[in-house]
C-alpha cells in the first residue's frame, strides 16, 4: 500500500532558528517559509536527497499543532507521510481493518495540494501517519 517516505514533519517553536540550523549547520537545502493559513501552519521544506523534512510552526489562532507544541515546547517529530497511489482504496482497507482515519474519514487537500488523510497515532504505535496520494507516474522508483 505505502510507497516512499514523502516527508517527516517536525513541529518547531522557532521556524527561523530551525531553518538556520538545517541550512547553516547541517548544510541542507531549505525553501523559503510558506504560510499556509488554511492549514494553520507556516512550513519550510528541508530538501534531502531521498526525502524531505517539513518544519512547521503554528500560524494564526487554533493552529492544529498548537497543542502539540504545548506538550512538546522544544518541538518534536509530529508525523510521517507515506505516498500511496490510491487514497480511497487505502482508506477502505484501513477502516475495514479497524484503523481510525482522523476527521470525517475522507481525504482532504493537504499542504502540497494533493489529497491526504491522517491515521490515528494510537493505531500506529504512537505515531501520527499521513498518507498522500501521488499518481503512479509521479512515484519515484
Ligand atoms: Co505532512
Amino acid at each position: 500500500m505505502i510507497g516512499r517516505l514523502n516527508h517527516v514533519a517536525i513541529a518547531v517553536p522557532d521556524l527561523a532558528a530551525a531553518t538556520a540550523k538545517y541550512r547553516d549547520l547541517l548544510g541542507a537545502r531549505v525553501t523559503a517559509p510558506q504560510p499556509l493559513p488554511e492549514h494553520g501552519v507556516t512550513v519550510v521544506f528541508v530538501e534531502l536527497e531521498n526525502s524531505k523534512l517539513e518544519l512547521m510552526t503554528p500560524l494564526g489562532e487554533n493552529s492544529p499543532i498548537a497543542g502539540f507544541l504545548e506538550k512538546n515546547p522544544n518541538g518534536g517529530v509530529h508525523h510521517l507521510c507515506f505516498e500511496v497511489n490510491d487514497l480511497l482504496s487505502a482508506a477502505e482497507t484501513l477502516t475495514a481493518a479497524g484503523a481510525r482515519v482522523l476527521g470525517d474519514g475522507r481525504p482532504r487537500i493537504g499542504a502540497h495540494g494533493r489529497p491526504v488523510l491522517f491515521l490515528h497515532p494510537k493505531d500506529f504505535d504512537g505515531t501520527l501517519i499521513e498518507l498522500e496520494e501521488v499518481k503512479p507516474e509521479l512515484l519515484s522508483a
